[in-house]
C-alpha cells in the first residue's frame, strides 16, 4: 500500500471543512446523497494525486466545497471501508482497481447530471422573479421535469402509467410490511418482482392477467411461454388455479421412473399439437431439422448419450467424474437439458442435476418431473437462480451456440462462472458455430481463464457439409485462484 493513501485518510479525518455555503448547493447535495458525494470527493483525489482534494480551495463557494463540507463524515466512513478493502487487496489488488473504476464511472455520471441540473436551475432563476417562487420549488419542478423526460424513454415506465389490468396492479403494488421496518430485509416494503421485458408485451401480459380470482386459470400455456420468451420473465404471480390433467395417476415409482415414459394421462396436452408421447416420438421419423425430436423416446438415442463411446466430441460421464476426487461432483445444472436424460445419468452416479428447459412443442418440464428429476422452467436470458460459487458442475448441450447474440452469450458465460464453485466443472457439450466464428467463441470461452481438461473441435454435418459448421466440446475447470 502506498503511503499517500494512509495520509489521505488522516487528512480527511483531521480537517473537516465548514465553509459557508449557499442554499441551492446544499439542496443539490442532499439530492445526490452523501455517499455519492464522498465518491465525488474521493475520485478527485484518486485521479489527481498532485493536487489532493478540495483542501486547497475552501474559499470557493461552489458546489465542490459544499459537498465536501456536508459529507466529511461519510468520506471518512468510505475511506475506512476502502482501507479495509485495500488491506484485503494485498492478496488481490485488482479488486480495488475495479472498485475504483466503478466509482469513477458513477462519479462521472453524477457530474454530468449535476451540470445539467445546475445549468437548468440557473436558467430558471434568471427568468423568474426569485421573490415569488422559492428556489426549492424551482428545483423540485426541474427534477420532476427531468424524471418525466427519462420516463418517456423507458417502456416500462410508459407501460406502468397506462391502463394496467386490476390483478396486475394488485400484484405489483408496493405494500408496507405489517410489522413495519424490517432491519434484516433492510426495508419496510414488499415489492413483487416481474421481468422488465413485460413492458414489450403489454397486450399479451394484459391477457395473461385477465382471470377470475379463486377460479381456474385460463387455458393459456402457450401464452405464458410466449411471454417469457419475450423477456417477461419472471412472469407475475396469479391468484387462480393452474389447470391440471383431470385423470392423472401416481407417478411411476423411483428408480424405474427415470427410464420409463410416463402415462399420457399425467400431462395436460392442450398446448401441443401431439396429444400423446407416441405421437411425439413419431416426429423423429419426419425429415425435418429440429433438435430433440427423439428426446421423448427413452429407448432410442437418449439411452446412449454420455454412457456409450460415440466419438471425440462425446465425453463419457464416468471419465468426466474421474477428473475430480470421488464424490466431489455432487450438484449441478444442465442448461437447456431437453427431457432430462443427462440428469438421469448423473443421478445414477449420485449427482443431483437441475435441468432448465422450456416446453417448446412438447411437455418437457412435466416429462422431467415425471421421471423423478428436477425441471426448471427458465429461458437462457434469466439470471441463474443460484448463489455465487455454489455448483459443482454446469453442463449444456446444443444450446449455448451461435444463435445467441454474442453479448448475451458473454453475460451468460459470466453467470455460469458466477454460480460454479472454484474447482467446479463447466462441460461445454457440442457448442456449434460456423468455422469463421471459431476464433470469436474460443476467445470468449478462454476469457473465463478455465483449465482445459479436454478440448475438441469437430465438424457438424447434420445439416450438410456446405454449411461449414463446427462443434466445440470442452471440459473446463474453474480456477481456485485469480489468474
Ligand atoms: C490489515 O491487516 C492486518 C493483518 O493482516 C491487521 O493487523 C490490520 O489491523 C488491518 N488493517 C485494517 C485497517 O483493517
Ligand atoms: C382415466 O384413466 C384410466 C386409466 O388410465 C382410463 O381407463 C380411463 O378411461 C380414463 N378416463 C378418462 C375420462 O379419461
Ligand atoms: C450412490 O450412493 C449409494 C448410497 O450412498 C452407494 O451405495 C452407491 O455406490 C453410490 N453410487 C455411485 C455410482 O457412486
Ligand atoms: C460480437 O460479434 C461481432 C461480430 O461478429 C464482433 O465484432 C464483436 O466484437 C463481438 N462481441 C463480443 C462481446 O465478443
Amino acid at each position: 500500500m502506498s503511503p499517500e493513501h494512509s495520509d489521505s485518510i488522516e487528512m480527511f479525518k483531521g480537517k473537516p471543512l465548514r465553509p459557508k455555503v449557499n442554499h441551492n448547493a446544499i439542496l443539490i447535495v442532499s439530492i445526490l446523497g452523501a455517499n455519492i458525494v464522498a465518491l465525488l470527493a474521493f475520485s478527485r483525489y484518486c485521479y489527481n494525486p498532485e493536487s489532493p482534494v478540495a483542501r486547497d480551495e475552501p474559499e470557493k463557494r461552489d458546489l465542490k466545497a459544499a459537498t465536501t463540507a456536508v459529507s466529511a463524515d461519510s468520506i471518512s466512513t468510505s475511506f475506512h471501508h476502502l482501507m479495509l478493502l485495500m488491506n484485503d487487496s494485498r492478496k488481490d489488488m485488482r479488486s480495488v482497481f475495479s472498485e475504483l473504476i466503478r466509482m469513477r464511472q458513477e462519479v462521472q455520471e453524477l457530474r454530468e447530471r449535476t451540470e445539467v441540473l445546475t445549468a437548468r436551475i440557473a436558467e430558471l432563476t434568471e427568468k423568474e422573479d426569485s421573490k415569488s417562487v422559492s428556489i426549492t420549488e424551482r428545483v423540485k419542478e426541474v427534477l420532476e421535469q427531468m424524471a418525466e423526460e427519462e420516463d418517456a424513454n423507458n417502456p416500462w415506465m410508459q407501460w406502468a402509467k397506462g391502463q394496467i389490468p386490476k390483478e396486475l396492479q394488485e400484484y405489483t403494488a408496493l405494500r408496507k410490511l405489517p410489522l413495519g421496518w424490517n432491519p434484516a430485509l433492510g426495508s419496510g416494503t414488499n415489492v413483487a418482482s416481474v421481468g422488465h421485458g413485460c413492458a414489450y408485451s403489454k397486450d399479451d401480459l394484459a391477457k395473461y392477467m385477465e382471470y377470475e380470482v379463486g377460479k381456474e386459470c385460463p387455458d393459456d400455456e402457450p401464452l405464458q411461454q410466449k411471454l417469457i420468451l419475450k423477456g417477461c420473465e419472471p412472469l407475475p404471480r396469479r391468484r387462480c388455479f393452474a389447470r391440471k390433467p383431470t385423470n392423472s395417476t401416481e407417478p411411476v415409482p423411483w428408480p424405474q421412473s427415470m427410464w420409463t415414459v410416463p402415462d399420457d394421462s399425467n400431462i395436460l396436452w392442450n398446448a401441443y399439437h401431439c396429444k400423446s408421447f407416441q405421437c411425439l416420438n413419431e416426429r423423429a421419423k419426419l425429415k425435418v431439422f429440429e433438435d430433440c425430436l427423439d428426446c421423448f423416446d427413452l429407448d432410442g438415442r437418449e439411452k446412449h448419450r454420455w454412457v456409450d463411446n460415440a466419438g471425440s466430441l462425446d465425453f463419457l460421464i464416468t471419465e468426466v467424474l474421474k477428473l475430480k476426487p470421488r464424490g466431489t461432483i455432487r450438484i449441478g445444472l444442465d442448461i437447456g437439458g431437453g427431457t432430462g436424460s443427462f440428469a438421469a445419468r448423473m443421478r445414477e452416479h449420485n449427482v443431483t442435476i437441475v435441468t432448465s428447459t422450456l416446453n417448446l412443442a412438447g411437455p418437457f418440464n412435466n416429462f422431467i418431473a415425471q421421471r423423478g428429476l428436477l425441471p426448471l422452467f427458465l429461458t437462457i436470458s434469466q439470471r441463474l437462480p443460484f448463489f455465487d460459487n455454489t455448483l459443482d458442475l454446469v453442463h449444456s448441450m446444443h444450446v449455448l451456440s451461435n444463435w445467441i447474440p454474442n453479448e448475451t452469450l458473454e453475460f451468460l458465460l459470466y453467470d455460469i462462472d458466477r454460480v460454479l464453485r472454484p474447482g467446479g466443472l463447466f462441460w461445454v457439450d457440442h457448442f456449434f458455430c460456423v468455422e469463421s466464428q471459431l476464433d470469436l467463441y474460443v476467445s470468449m470461452i478462454d476469457k473465463l481463464g478455465y483449465t482445459r481438461h479436454r478440448w475438441h473441435v469437430g465438424k457438424k454435418l447434420d445439416r450438410g457439409p456446405e454449411f461449414n459448421e463446427r462443434y466445440i466440446s470442452a471440459l473446463l475447470e474453474k480456477p481456485r485462484m485469480e489468474v
